[in-house]
């Protein structure tokens, strides 16, 4: 399974439940539609946005958790950090590691 494209499911929603992940770029907003459990990097891939930069877009960890090059900020709807990384960018002041967060409530991400 390619890992950028995959979707995982680490939530334990159904899988019909949906949440609403609105993506803020400068001054537009645009509402998706995200199953639950679907991780957030994958959910703003699959909709032809990037939580990447022109650089990383071509290297990163491919959403392992290895790199944070996949850093959004959560403006609302900040969920708990579970994986080190994220923790540690979080605390930072740095933003949230996408790949590692688990769509599992309404959330606004800026780009
Ligand atoms: S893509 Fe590498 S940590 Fe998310």
């Amino acid at each position: 399974m390619d890992s950028d494209t995959a979707t995982e499911d680490r939530g334990t929603a159904t899988d019909t439940e949906t949440y609403t992940v609105t993506v803020r770029t400068g001054d537009t907003d645009v509402e998706l539609d995200v199953q639950a459990g679907t991780i957030l990097r994958d959910a703003l891939r699959d909709a032809g946005y990037s939580p990447h930069n022109l650089v990383t877009d071509i290297v990163n960890c491919g959403g392992q958790g290895h790199c944070a090059t996949c850093a959004v900020e959560i403006v609302e709807g900040d969920p708990p950090a579970e994986a080190v990384v994220d923790t540690l960018l979080s605390v930072a002041g740095l933003g949230r590691v996408s790949c590692t967060i688990p769509v599992d409530r309404d959330m606004v991400v800026r780009l």
